[in-house]
């Protein structure tokens, strides 16, 4: 039985009426909120401290193409290899969706074993490694990085997750981690499974992800598998253009030196307001 299929029956309509994404026409809105944008350097310092000017930055980033886009005007079909990205775009938004955790758990990196447990979590073990960057392709470091996830049965830790798939005590599910000095992370996690979302709505298998870089603004996206047929159909990826899906879809086609499927995902956040060297002298006393 391929992964997709894992959970046939699983409940839509109870699922979704929970609190989904709210009126129709704005899915696509959201989905495709994305645009490019001037290249500013910036590094990542602390996290939650968007300035004014980004925020404001970040709402003229719903442009006329992409609302046109997210009403469905430019809608095509979803490719998965082959379409060239132009250089460090900015990665697209995807909503978080009704499962933010609220975990108080572990948060390293490792998310398919919780310390003390005697088992490794269910599913097929991979890791994923990238580099946080802004639009000019320079490396934005010291960022946070929030990643979650269902498990290998489709289920999210989370109480407003009504899909009767089990829990699994060994998997971690969510993950706060800090990115190196030059951007880049990794972490180790288990293949999630697709699950129900509205109606005949199956959400292909898919990381979400949530970048926190205080002087840019900060990027919330979903990393999807090449290969899975639900790519095809799914609503949050429909609206988005071929150079922005593609740059969500990873191929696990690397492996580490223990035997690892290993993919890399790069985000790209947009533009910030880059601080003088003064300031970022004093800032990053402050950071210690
Ligand atoms: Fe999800």
């Amino acid at each position: 039985m391929s992964p997709w299929e894992a959970n046939p029956a699983v409940l839509a309509e109870d699922r979704l009426l929970a609190s989904f994404f709210g009126p129709w026409p704005l899915i696509g809105v959201l989905g495709s909120a994305v645009s490019k944008t001037r290249p500013v350097a910036g590094r990542c310092l602390r996290r939650g401290s968007m300035n004014k000017m980004s925020r404001s930055a970040a709402r003229r980033r719903l442009s006329r193409r992409s609302m046109l886009s997210g009403l469905g005007v430019a809608a095509a079909s979803v490719a998965t290899a082959g379409v060239a990205r132009a250089a460090c775009s900015v990665t697209a938004y995807q909503i978080d969706g009704p499962f933010f955790p609220y975990t108080t758990g572990e948060q390293d990196w490792d998310m398919t074993h919780i310390a003390g447990g005697a088992d490794r979590a269910a599913g097929e073990v991979i890791e994923v490694v990238g580099k946080i960057q802004d639009a000019n392709c320079r490396p934005v470091g010291d960022c946070v990085l929030e990643i979650w996830q269902a498990n290998v049965h489709g289920r999210y830790d989370h109480p407003k997750d009504g899909n009767p798939a089990p829990l699994d005590p060994n998997f971690q599910g969510y993950a706060r981690i800090v990115t190196d000095k030059d951007g880049s992370y990794r972490f180790r996690t288990i293949r999630p499974a697709p699950y129900a979302a509205i109606g005949d709505w199956y959400r292909p298998a898919h990381i979400h992800f949530k970048v926190h870089p205080p002087l840019n603004p900060g990027v919330t996206t979903q990393m999807y598998f090449t290969g899975d047929p639900l790519l095809e159909s799914d609503l949050l990826l429909k609206p988005l253009s071929e150079e922005e899906r593609a740059g969500l879809i990873v191929a696990f086609d690397a492996e580490t030196a223990d035997g690892i499927k290993q993919g890399t995902f790069n985000l790209q956040v947009p533009e910030g307001w880059m601080p003088p060297p003064e300031l970022m002298d004093i800032i990053r006393q402050q950071q210690g």
